[in-house]
């Protein structure tokens, strides 16, 4: 029997210890017998190394079957769930349709924000829960005790945490983190997204947990007129239909000049000529947001802009009441399954 079936005997079985639960009777698996009753038909000179090679399958294989009992013994093993709701058939995870789950109307829209910017060129990064003042305000140029803080009613653990109130909170560690491509000729273009936090008295338009989008891009000539490109293209994008923009001068500590951007309310959401709503605060990255994360704000130009995710989704459906994402009532949550 030539070698190349030894080769195959030794993929077969190992193939079977794997999974076996009593690994041990593999020892005694008929291919063994037929290997050796081979043996007979051999010619003298075969008979040495072809005796040899049977050997080395008997080790390799009492090996992994040594391997084998101790898995089982040490209670390792995770049971085959026969129950699970994926294809067993497919190769790939799949998973089943189904009629009785569906995901919460906020995860489902923040997947299109991610992939309407992602398919810009931006990268996504998710926005961290609990941050420090440094990152929150001092890297934002919020000087310390300076009223605009106030402005974002923030949570505070007593160790001094911060669960973030936007996701701005994230701007000096993509900067950081994109400084290097940067200087070597590239842009940095990055979203953050996530669960944000205020300590404000609820309302149909307030809560105390909402979420963001929020957007990052530097390069050596950035202006504010990609920048309103961006943003027109992602709300076209996002209601399905082309939209009147405008701007109006606003205050944030970490851009300069600071804008309010407004979108004409979309005719096929019920909006009439001239109706305007307000969807996001943005402007120019401030220099010293740029120096704070090492980079030269002589040389390189940003722009940045934050937007509340709620609103964008209220609108799109019609919603009125803010407190019914975070509610858990079936009833609304099925409207959009
Ligand atoms: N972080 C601001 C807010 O939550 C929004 C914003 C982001 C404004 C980026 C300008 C630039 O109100």
């Amino acid at each position: 029997m030539p070698s190349h079936d030894i080769d195959a005997v030794r993929l077969e079985l190992l193939e079977r210890v794997k999974v076996s639960e009593t690994p041990r009777d593999i020892l005694r698996a008929p291919e063994f017998k037929d290997l050796y009753s081979a043996i007979g038909s051999l010619s003298p000179e075969e008979k040495g190394p072809y005796g040899k090679s049977i050997n080395e399958l008997k080790q390799a294989i009492e090996a992994a079957v040594d391997e084998r009992v101790a898995i089982l013994e040490s209670g390792e093993v995770v049971a085959l769930d026969v129950t699970a709701p994926w294809d067993a058939n497919s190769t790939r995870p799949d998973f089943l349709p189904t009629d009785e789950g569906s995901q919460h109307p906020l995860t489902k829209e923040m997947d299109n924000v991610i992939d309407i910017f992602t398919r810009m060129g931006f990268e996504a990064v998710e926005s961290r829960q609990i941050d420090d003042d440094f990152h929150m305000f001092g890297s934002l140029n919020f000087p310390e005790n300076h009223p605009a803080r106030d402005g974002y009613d923030t949570f505070r653990t007593e160790e001094g945490f911060i669960p973030p109130a936007h996701t701005s909170t994230m701007q000096n560690r993509i900067l950081v983190a994109g400084k290097e491509r940067l200087e070597a000729g590239g842009q940095i273009a990055a979203i953050s997204y996530g669960r944000v936090f205020r300590n404000e008295d609820v309302d149909a338009t307030h809560e105390h947990t909402f979420h963001q989008s929020e957007g990052v891009f530097v390069s050596k000539d950035a202006t504010l007129g990609q920048m309103l490109g961006t943003l027109r293209n992602f709300f076209e994008v996002y209601y399905g239909q082309s939209l009147r923009i405008k701007t109006q001068p606003a205050y944030f500590p970490f851009v300069e000049p600071g804008l309010e951007f407004m979108i004409e309310k979309p005719a096929v959401l019920g909006g009439k000529d001239g109706e305007w709503l307000e969807m996001l605060g943005c402007g120019m990255v401030h220099p010293n947001v740029l120096e704070a994360a090492g980079i030269d704000s002589k040389k390189y130009r940003g722009f940045a802009w934050g937007m509340g995710v709620e609103r964008l989704v209220m609108l799109k459906y019609g919603i009125e009441d803010l407190r019914h994402f975070e509610s858990a009532k079936l009833n609304f949550l099925r409207k959009f399954a």
